[in-house]
């Protein structure tokens, strides 16, 4: 989709594949096709932003806040007629369960009516003028431009939307290059965008990253960078860019959340918690659980309770009723996640539970590694995926000094009882990470908290109100009383 119209395509393509088999004995099944653009492509579908931006005075930035409403209206009442072809993609692209998926789908489009009834809002407020020292303002919330936007394939659709849909609200114009794993249930979507929006507001490509991102970013002409992945890629990109300092840079990245068990924990809460956070889809979540400190008096009982509840998850493909876990999309994941195991067993640590480990072609059970030290790997990298690291600790200053020493800064989950030493407690882990979860796992949700981190972990701010500030700039005009 490239300056409003549906290019047909008759260059080079990439087959797109689930690791999910369709046949009895196992073989990775085709799910379609996708163009494979080059650089020419690329830098027309950034022509039409540019010009639909056309420095600030084309018809998408400079439309009356109503208009601009009822686009995103239109996009998401059509939207809405797609539920069913998008949701079986993601259980096909991504291997989520249905349920998820369903949640994945629901979350989205409550997503974009939170961010219009917000931008009204917001247009309400900006309508207020101020006055101080003699001097007027009225203040309005302006867009930054043009964007540049690659989501992530854990949250194909909502997470990529959590970037696109602020960004397209605010009046900024957008190239959007969708997920490698995830990237054609957009594909639905297409004639929304293009009967939804004013040509060149978005614009989606298809290929390999450096053929077409990196000469978008090396055009100098992107003002902002939004990214949910991980900071290699993000920091390519944007070192491209000719003067990246100018870059407004809106970037979710790694995480590597530690749960926190107290001696005095509540550990039947602790252990569901732990199990939820720790391999609800498969651990391939920024917020999931990625580190389990537990307090040496507790950490024996801790152990044998949260291994067999792990051992009793159901493994099964997405749209199987009650599966909890499920084949992993990238096809490279398992050895990877084998190589972390080796790794953290050779240096000393063992798998606790009966099933961890067990590998099928597209999947490996998630492994309980206890006890788990710093030389590990395991313990350093962020393993999106299911091996589930545990450390024993006896005095709380261990998991807070790792964690200030970590390049990450995300959220925490923290399980105790005694307000007493909970209380300060909390007050230095807010200063470590942005959100602190008390007796519950780490989690993004509801859209409408700030969803963000410290250090490598994230630069500015998502949530429904927050992304419509990361994706604009406050602006004013100003008058003299005279
Ligand atoms: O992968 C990172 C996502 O932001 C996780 O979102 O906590 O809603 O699963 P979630």
């Amino acid at each position: 989709l490239v300056g409003g119209k549906l290019i047909p395509w008759q260059g080079e393509t990439s087959e797109v594949y689930s690791t999910i088999s369709s046949t009895a004995t196992y073989k990775p099944t085709l799910l379609g096709t996708i163009p494979t653009l080059g650089e020419t492509e690329a830098l027309s579908a950034l022509d039409a932003a540019c010009e639909a931006y056309n420095k600030g005075q084309g018809l998408w930035p400079t439309m009356k806040v109503e208009n601009r409403i009822a686009c995103m209206e239109n996009f998401v009442t059509q939207m809405k007629t797609k539920r069913d072809e998008i949701v079986k993609l993601l259980m096909w692209e991504i291997g989520k369960n249905l349920a998820d998926s369903q949640k994945e789908f629901d979350r989205t489009v409550e997503y974009i009516y939170d961010t219009i009834e917000d931008y009204k809002q917001m247009d309400r407020d900006s309508a207020k003028f101020e006055k101080h020292s003699g001097v007027n303002a009225h203040i309005r919330r302006g867009p930054l431009g043009v964007v540049l936007c690659l989501g992530p394939y854990n949250y194909p659709l909502n997470e990529t939307f959590a970037l696109l849909i602020p960004a397209i609200m605010m009046g900024n114009t957008t190239i959007f290059k969708p997920a490698k794993h995830g990237v054609l249930l957009i594909t639905p979507l297409l004639e929304a965008f293009k009967t939804s929006f004013p040509k060149g507001v978005v614009n989606i490509i298809y290929g390999r990253g450096r053929t077409v991102a990196a000469p978008i970013m090396q055009s100098g002409k992107v003002d902002v960078l939004a990214l949910i992945g991980n900071s290699k890629s993000a920091n390519a990109l944007q070192n491209q860019h000719p003067k990246s300092n100018r870059l407004r840079l809106v970037l979710g990245l790694e995480a590597k959340n530690p749960a926190i068990v107290l001696p005095d924990a509540d550990l039947d809460l602790a252990i569901e918690e732990c199990i939820a956070g720790s391999t609800a889809f498969n651990g391939q979540r920024c917020t999931a659980l990625k580190v389990l400190y537990v307090h040496d008096s507790v950490v024996e009982e801790f152990n044998k309770r949260f291994s067999a509840k792990v051992d009793a998850l159901k493994f099964g493909n997405p749209w199987e009723e009650g599966a909890q876990l499920t084949p992993l999309p990238e096809p490279e994941k398992p050895a990877y996640i084998q190589g972390l195991i080796d790794d953290a067993t050779q240096k000393g640590a063992q798998i606790i539970n009966t099933k961890g480990g067990e590998t099928t072609e597209n999947y490996i059970f998630p492994a309980v590694l206890y006890p788990v030290s710093k030389t590990m790997r395991v313990f350093k990298e962020e393993q999106f995926g299911p091996v589930i690291p545990i450390v024993p600790f006896s005095d709380i200053d261990e998991p807070l000094d790792d964690m200030a020493a970590s390049n990450y800064g995300q959220q925490v989950s923290l399980f105790g009882k005694d307000v007493k030493t909970l209380a300060p407690l909390i007050d230095t882990l807010v200063n470590l990470v942005c959100r602190v979860n008390l007796n519950s796992s780490c989690q993004r949700g509801p859209d409408v908290y700030p969803f963000t981190g410290r250090k490598d972990s994230a630069v500015s701010t998502l949530s429904v109100h927050d992304a419509l500030r990361s994706f604009s700039i406050r602006t004013f005009v100003a008058s003299k009383d005279n």
